[in-house]
């Protein structure tokens, strides 16, 4: 009896698992080199900050200000990444508000605008809006100088 139920139990958990395999075939996985924060910091951040954050893309020359080293973050803060930091300045929402306009583009309000036309839901779009911002942000302290 036991040894049946034992039996049944394996055959049971062969059966999850094959359907498992089946329910989340190959192609639904996130591809195994699928860098969503380098994509994002490629196509929107590189131009100011330069391909590997150094403060020195193409148009880091034409704004009034310096563009700021993004390798140095956490060297410049006692050796210590400051992630809130990073996540608020590229949101830029708060900082917006509190200080008015700089010289970098709000993010927070680009992502939400794009956000908006797949969500009708304001908290769906403000996932989108955080995660797109996490990514940078991981994507950044990936970045940073030892
Ligand atoms: C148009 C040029 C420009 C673009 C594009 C740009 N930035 Fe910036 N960024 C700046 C400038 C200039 C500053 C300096 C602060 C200011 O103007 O408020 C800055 C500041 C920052 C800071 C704060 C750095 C510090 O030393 O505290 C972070 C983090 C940052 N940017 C990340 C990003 C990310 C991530 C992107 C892409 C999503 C991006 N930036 C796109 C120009 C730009």
């Amino acid at each position: 009896m036991r040894l049946k139920m034992i039996a049944a139990a394996i055959f049971g958990a062969v059966v999850v698992c094959s359907a498992w395999s089946f329910a989340y075939p190959a192609e639904q996985q996130a591809p195994a080199k699928f860098d969503l924060g380098k994509r994002e910091y490629d196509s929107k951040c590189a131009v100011c900050h330069g391909s590997r954050g150094k403060g020195d893309g193409p148009y880091a020359g034409l704004l009034n200000i310096k563009t700021p080293d993004l390798t140095t973050l956490a060297q410049r803060n006692h050796g210590m990444f400051p992630v809130l930091w990073v996540q608020e300045v590229i949101d830029g929402r708060q900082n917006f508000k509190a200080h008015g306009p700089s010289e970098m583009p709000i993010w927070g309000l680009d992502y939400l605008a794009k956000a908006r036309e797949s969500y009708t839901d304001p908290y769906e779009a403000e996932a989108y809006v955080r995660t797109r911002i996490l990514a940078l942000t991981e994507y950044i302290y990936r970045l940073q100088v030892k």
